[in-house]
């Protein structure tokens, strides 16, 4: 696992959108997975100012995101899919077209899901999955318990999930119970994963993820198994780390002078 680590979350957001670019520059046709959550809204207005500033081209681009609520139409406004449009895929100019989220609408969310995976196959599978971490150690909506070897599927929402949600719905009542989500051996099955957190409220998560044994009890510490797993973070998000200095000795202020390297 790389660990990077950075004085504030702006520099933190600033570092993930510049990867990011820097990848869809090297390789136009890119394979990438995407996350929702309030993390990402900063990277995503990041995104596409570097996007825009570096002329990058952006049509070949297939991307895949990680979920979606199953039982919200996609025009919902909090659906996912309007997240994504709304904060990355019009105002970057992404095709629409070659943007994929699961169908929150499907009647079969099995089908539905072993759709996704075959479609992310299709595409020749993702090059780099995007990825925020829930307080409970959460990633895509794979909740504490998910099998490491999950694909695709429907998940029960925790209760601390669907509170950490709610802000975005009218109330309790009308935030969903259920997703559909890649699942951790679909996550891991990425050529590379770039994983950030931001704020204190993410530090515990963030301590098992790196430092936790590997286990169903922290989904995001399946990335310990990843071979190219990056985590950015903000020194908030990092306060707990117990080799917090080893990190910054090897990586001073997030500096990443190998970043083809894991
Ligand atoms: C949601 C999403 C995750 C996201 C997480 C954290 O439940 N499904 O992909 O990483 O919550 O969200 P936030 O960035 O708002 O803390």
């Amino acid at each position: 696992m790389k660990v990077l680590i950075h004085n504030s979350a702006e520099l933190a957001q600033q570092s993930v959108a510049d990867i990011l670019v820097h990848r869809i520059i090297a390789r136009p046709t890119s394979v990438i997975g995407l996350a929702t959550g309030g993390t990402m809204e900063a990277v995503y207005d990041k995104l596409i100012a570097a996007l825009s500033d570096r002329n990058a081209p952006v049509d070949d681009l297939v991307t895949f995101n990680l979920d979606e609520y199953w039982g919200l139409p996609p025009g919902h406004p909090a659906s996912y899919r309007s997240y994504m449009n709304a904060r990355l895929f019009d105002p970057a100019g992404i095709p629409q077209v070659r943007t994929n989220l699961p169908d929150g609408d499907a009647t079969d969310p099995i089908v539905e899901s072993n759709a996704y995976e075959q479609k992310i196959k299709d595409a020749g599978g993702i090059d780099i999955q995007l990825l925020g971490i829930g307080q409970n150690g959460h990633i895509g909506f794979n909740e504490p318990t998910s099998s490491l070897a999950s694909r695709t599927r429907l998940k029960t929402l925790t209760e601390s999930t669907r509170k950490a949600n709610q802000q975005y719905f009218d109330g309790a009542e009308t935030t969903p119970k259920y997703a559909i989500t890649m699942g951790i051996g679909t996550i891991l099955d990425a050529e590379e994963c770039l994983l950030l957190a931001t704020g204190a409220s993410k530090a515990e998560a963030v301590f098992k993820m790196i430092e936790g044994p590997l286990g169903a009890h922290c989904p995001a510490s399946a990335l310990q198994l990843h071979p190219r797993a990056t985590i950015v973070l903000d020194a908030a998000a990092a306060s707990t780390l117990q080799l917090l200095e080893y990190y910054q000795y090897v990586h001073p202020n997030g500096l990443d002078k190998h970043p083809s390297h894991a």
